[in-house]
């Protein structure tokens, strides 16, 4: 789908359909929608003063022209009320608007900027934010059918009249294009079954990826990580037939002296839950496990083509989590990089053990600061339900700059505590600690276990295991893989100073 800047009226693009809004409450319409309406003969003031219209959040009415030179066919959406209007919200109706187009055959569809003009928002947030609620709301996994006979766009128009703003509208679709093909990159990684998408397979498309967007790629196989002594990671592996891989990505700042972020994502392609097996039903879920590293390796994207003044280094461990003859037993005790012991209880607790070898190893690669993505724990579930990831962390002012990254990207977070009590939960009597604390505050034992091969970095470990993955569709968010944290990972790049 071509995706462009039209500067022009709204009334005479040269589109099948045009997409326009209004505030709930409205009785007569402004702006561009009163132009459409005029052009309507009044259809629009019918809706809504015979109250078949009144402009609820991602309400919509399909509207039809005769003649003329304008489009044929009218979308119509509500924003909801005025005063609870958000950069979010511009997401959601541009995602509900594409795809009500897609939905009735549209080819060619023009868009007034939903927040721009009466909206009062910033026209190149408000321009990025229709970009992306479009194209992260036409998302499809292509999935592995033989036949895709499925209906799709052929061009998006984003109208602008005001000449003083098309170099703003301009950059808002440019960010917004590279982080809703970063997020559905993850999306298709993510939505991939587990015999497609192997270790090695992720490990090969992140090569290609690499080479493409100009990043250095460097993937380590069983033998380096033998030599380096990633026992944790070689442990969840051994049940496996498939080869695990640790995926380096780097992307080097143009300014010299800047300080190197390090985001290391959880790549379990397909996690049973080992000798530990997990129950039967949904466990075809499971190949969702993979979804921070795919976070990571679409995060690697988008910042490779937007160059923020930061070092960043991607590490995604990759491996499936298998039981075998010569897979991890609970009571095995396994040494992870930094020379800590580990026993394993369950060896379901896979994804702390990759990570344990994952964040040790990015900060001996030198990493200044370490954001861990995992779907870590159920319990997350539990605690936040699928409204918000957790965070857990060492460092305060680096919870604030998630924080503020999350909101730019319409992602939420909350801060869950880190007292060094729950630390104790987790302590061995045969080894440094083990690999499970008990069912007591699951995602922050989970996390606090990864903060003990951090060293003295400052820390941040997502647990993103409710936000992964929709059970239903959303206005930009189809259900299955969601793509969750990457556009979050991207900003706190952007934002990023020391
Ligand atoms: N990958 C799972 C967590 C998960 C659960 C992700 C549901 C997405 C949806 C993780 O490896 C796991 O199995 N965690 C265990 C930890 C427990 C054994 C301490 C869990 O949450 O049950
Ligand atoms: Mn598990
Ligand atoms: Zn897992």
């Amino acid at each position: 789908m071509d995706l462009a800047l039209e500067k022009g009226d709204i009334t005479a693009v040269a589109a099948d359909t045009v997409i326009v809004n209004l505030f709930l409450g409205v009785q007569t319409p402004g702006g561009a929608t009163g132009a459409v309406d005029r052009a309507l003969g009044g259809a629009i003031s019918d809706l809504i003063s015979s109250g078949e219209f009144k402009g609820e959040l991602n309400e919509v009415a399909v509207l039809h022209h005769r003649g003329g030179s304008t489009a044929r066919r009218v979308i119509l959406v509500g924003l909801g009320r005025r005063e609870e209007f958000t950069l979010d919200r511009v997401r959601q109706v541009a995602g509900t608007a594409a795809r009500t187009a897609r939905e009735k055959n549209a080819r060619t569809v023009a868009t007034i900027i939903h927040g721009a003009g009466i909206g009062g928002l910033d026209p190149e947030e408000a321009a990025r934010a229709v970009v992306e609620g479009t194209l992260l709301g036409l998302y499809r996994f292509k999935g592995i059918k033989s036949k895709d006979e499925e209906k799709e766009l052929s061009k998006f128009l984003l109208v602008e009249r005001d000449a003083s703003r098309w170099g703003a509208v301009q950059r808002g679709m440019e960010k917004g294009q590279i982080l809703a093909e970063a997020t559905n990159l993850v999306r298709d990684i993510t939505n991939q079954p587990a015999n497609h998408m192997t270790p090695r397979e992720m490990a090969r498309l992140a090569q290609e990826m690499a080479q493409k967007e100009g990043l250095e790629c460097t993937i380590l196989d069983e033998r380096t990580m033998e030599e380096k002594g990633m026992e944790a990671l070689l442990g969840v592996a051994r049940g496996s037939q498939e080869p695990p891989r640790l995926i380096l990505l780097r992307y080097r700042s143009s300014l010299p002296g800047q300080p190197t972020l390090a985001l290391v994502g959880k790549g379990l392609t397909f996690d049973s839950g080992g000798i530990s097996l997990k129950a039967r039903e949904g466990m075809e879920n499971m190949k969702m496990d993979k979804a921070g590293g795919a976070a990571v390796l679409g995060a690697m994207q988008a910042i490779a083509r937007l160059k923020p003044q930061v070092n960043v280094l991607g590490v995604i461990p990759a491996t499936e989590n298998m039981p075998d003859g010569r897979a991890l037993k609970p009571g095995d005790v396994v040494r992870a990089l930094n020379g800590k012991t580990i026993e394993i209880i369950s060896t379901d607790a896979e994804g702390r053990l990759i990570l344990a070898d994952a964040v040790a190893y990015a900060r001996q690669l030198g990493a200044d600061y370490i954001v861990d993505v995992a779907t870590l724990t159920g319990a997350v579930r539990t605690a936040l339900g699928t409204q918000a990831a957790a965070i857990i962390s060492n460092n305060g002012s680096l919870v604030t700059k998630i924080l503020a990254a999350g909101d730019r990207a319409g992602e939420r977070y909350w801060q869950l505590p880190s007292y060094p009590e729950y630390r104790e939960q987790y302590k061995s009597s045969v080894a440094d600690l083990k690999n499970v604390g008990g069912p007591a505050a699951g995602t922050i034992t989970g996390g606090l276990f990864i903060g003990e091969f951090v060293g003295d970095s400052p820390w941040a470990h997502l647990d993103i295991a409710a936000m992964a993955w929709g059970e239903k569709d959303l206005p930009y968010q189809p259900k299955g893989a969601t793509g969750f944290a990457t556009r979050t990972l991207v900003q706190l790049a952007l934002g990023f100073v020391d």
